[in-house]
């Protein structure tokens, strides 16, 4: 693959700070569970207080200073720390999300209207990247099923496909002699996995609306599996009976599946899975590293959805 190095900007004198204050304010009070909205919606706080919970886990929280410099954002440029320099001329707002295909109800979506009717949710996911590493990471936002129920999904829709916007002049990564990836990014879902639970499109991250290196406005966050799934500035999202290719399925088809279910016994043809590097706690190897568990430590959840399927050959 061709390495892209965009040139450096001081993201000082590229962000837009007013872009973020409505939507940040809204969801400081939510995840403060300081809206109606937000209280109402924890069907118990017990259970969300517990670690026991699928969306609340009582495991340290990845320092927001890494969840928000140490990022994947192919569109920004290839380094870890490029979208967090690079992407200050992004404009998240306003913004909208169109949902076709195989739906009784299309529509294009206001996100600021949406974020207003819809339950925003504070929840604490486990997430592992395929590349070894992991974060536990406080999201605000909706579960993709709340969103789908509106369009009406027919009953020969069988998958759900994203994608990110194409704007080059915002997304330095996405022009250019260097060229990395086909945009738009792609990514897919089974309709079982999107109308799961525990499947959130996230609007904020650490109770502030999301930053452009983490997606902003809308990306999808899907715990079980491995973080390039999890597909950011989400524009288009399509109801349709064949199952999706993504990005990097389409770029490397021996080393990514579709499926990309976190699996500790199925290694990436180039590395080990038994294992990762938790960011923010130090140490690249040996002691510092810990077990990876089977669907990241959401079997309870998402086993069910696989059963009688040889996981090794659908990776
Ligand atoms: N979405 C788009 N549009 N472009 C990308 O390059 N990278 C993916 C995913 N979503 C990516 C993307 C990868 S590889 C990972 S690990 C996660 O975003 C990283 O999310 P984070 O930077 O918020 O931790």
């Amino acid at each position: 693959m061709a390495v892209y190095h965009p040139p450096k900007i001081p993201s000082s004198e590229i962000t837009p700070q007013s872009v973020y204050t409505q939507r940040r304010t809204f969801l400081k009070l939510a995840a403060l569970g300081l809206t109606t909205l937000a209280t109402t919606k924890y069907a118990g706080a017990a259970a969300l207080n517990s670690s026991s919970s699928a969306y609340m886990l009582d495991e340290k929280l990845t320092p927001q200073k890494d969840v928000t410099t140490y990022n994947n954002f192919y569109e920004f440029g290839l380094s870890k720390d490029d979208p967090s320099k690079l992407s200050g001329n992004f404009k998240s707002s306003p913004w909208t999300v169109t949902i076709d295909g195989m739906v009784s109800k299309p529509a294009t979506f206001d996100l600021d209207k949406l974020i207003k009717e819809l339950t925003i949710e504070s929840r604490v996911y486990r997430m592992r990247c395929v590349e070894a590493w992991s974060m536990v990471i406080p999201w605000d936002g909706f579960p993709l099923a709340a969103l789908l129920k509106k369009v009406e999904p027919l009953g020969s829709a069988k998958y759900v496909r994203f994608e990110t916007i194409v704007r080059p002049d915002e997304m330095p990564g996405q022009s250019g002699f260097f060229q990395s990836l086909d945009w738009p990014y792609v990514e897919g879902l089974r309709l079982d996995e999107a109308m799961n639970p525990l499947t959130l499109l996230a609007v904020g991250l650490y109770g502030e609306t999301l930053l452009n290196q983490n997606g902003a406005p809308l990306r999808l966050v899907v715990p079980w599996k491995y973080g390039f799934k999890g597909i950011k500035s989400i524009t288009r999202i399509s109801l349709t009976d064949q199952e999706p290719k993504n990005t990097w399925q389409i770029a490397n088809p021996q080393e990514y599946g579709f499926y990309a279910n976190v699996n500790p016994t199925v290694d990436h043809p180039r590395w080990s899975q038994a294992t990762e590097r938790r960011i923010g706690e130090g140490g690249f190897f040996g002691a510092n590293r810990r077990p990876t568990l089977p669907f990241n430590g959401y079997a309870d959840e998402v086993a069910a959805l696989y059963t009688g399927m040889d996981l090794k050959a659908h990776f």
